[in-house]
């Protein structure tokens, strides 16, 4: 039995996620389209995506140094630094080295990604 832990793992699915771009490991988003969406499934399905996705990349420990902005209180009230829209632009289309979403991810993950961040 190989013994791996739990950093080595993230860091092999986040290599394994960005070489396939993102799509065999996708959460599956939280709720189908007709039906009514669960805020807590969202925000589950939205932290399993972000760290599949984004934590490495992202700190969401205040004070915490990552390669992007620590993103700690970035969309959470009261006083939230950037509105749910201004993230996910940024998100869908990115900016600088921030690499883009809008295609690897769908627009349900990404609002569930948004609903995870509102919690931290
Ligand atoms: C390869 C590293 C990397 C990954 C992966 C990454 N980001 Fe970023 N992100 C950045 C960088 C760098 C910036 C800063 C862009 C700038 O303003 O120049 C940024 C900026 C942001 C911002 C705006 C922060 C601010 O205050 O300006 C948000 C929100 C964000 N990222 C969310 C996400 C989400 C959600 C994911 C996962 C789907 C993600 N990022 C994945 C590197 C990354």
């Amino acid at each position: 039995m190989f013994k791996t832990s739990l950093t080595t793992l993230l860091f092999v699915v986040f290599l394994s996620a960005a070489i396939h771009g993102a799509t065999a490991t996708q959460a599956q988003s939280a709720a189908k389209p007709s039906a009514k969406p669960n805020p807590k499934l969202m925000v589950a399905a939205g932290q399993e995506t972000f760290n599949k996705n984004c934590l490495a990349c992202h700190a969401l420990v205040a004070g915490q140094v990552g390669f992007g902005p620590n993103l700690n209180g970035e969309l959470k009230k009261p006083h939230p630094r950037k509105t749910p829209a201004e993230a996910k632009t940024i998100i869908k289309e990115g900016k600088n080295k921030m690499p883009a979403w809008g295609t690897k991810l769908s627009e349900s993950e990404i609002d569930n990604v948004i609903a995870y961040l509102k919690t931290v």
